[in-house]
């Protein structure tokens, strides 16, 4: 087991994953061990992040093709930004950086591009490739401030997890 997941494991119940299934990382893992095909894997992990966490209100994954974020699959409303330029919007944002980014309250960041007019927060975290962005999972929230340390690990340590079967 690598340090990182460790630390998330360790972290999980005092990092504000409270009312998440105590097994959540250990579902993805199995997922993504499971002998099945990329597109398969892809909702599977969507829909147990989904299903485990209530506050995920909007959650889904972008793959990177070209310059553009395509958007793969996702449990919650359908969103008028399937196609997000790199750049753009709080996705094309992480995109460009890297990096995930955190947004306690989309109605204050002039970047957020809206897929529903519930949402509250947001966090896009990359999902890396030898150090180039090959996709990101989005997961959206109805409540402001919804995300935190706890949330970003368990969603990096999915990215991982992700990347090696991509
Ligand atoms: N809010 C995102 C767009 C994707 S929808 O939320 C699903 C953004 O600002 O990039």
């Amino acid at each position: 087991m690598d340090d990182l997941t460790s630390r998330a494991q360790q972290d999980r119940p005092a990092a504000g994953l409270a009312g998440a299934p105590p097994d959540l990382l250990g579902r993805i893992r199995a997922a993504v061990r499971r002998p099945s095909g990329t597109d398969d894997r892809l909702r599977t992990i969507v829909r147990i992040l989904s299903e485990g966490v209530a506050k995920y209100t909007w959650t889904g994954v972008y793959l990177l093709q070209g310059d553009r974020l395509v958007l793969h699959n996702q449990v919650g409303p359908a969103t008028p930004h399937e196609t997000i330029p790199i750049g753009e919007g709080i996705c094309g944002l992480a995109a460009r950086q890297g990096k995930t980014v955190l947004v306690p309250d989309v109605g204050r960041n002039p970047s957020y591009l809206a897929c529903s007019h519930t949402t509250r927060s947001e966090i896009v975290v990359p999902i890396l490739k030898e150090g180039r962005v090959i996709g990101e999972i989005d997961v959206d929230s109805d409540r402001l401030d919804a995300f935190d340390d706890g949330d970003r690990r368990l969603l990096e340590e999915t990215a991982r997890l992700l990347s090696a079967c991509l």
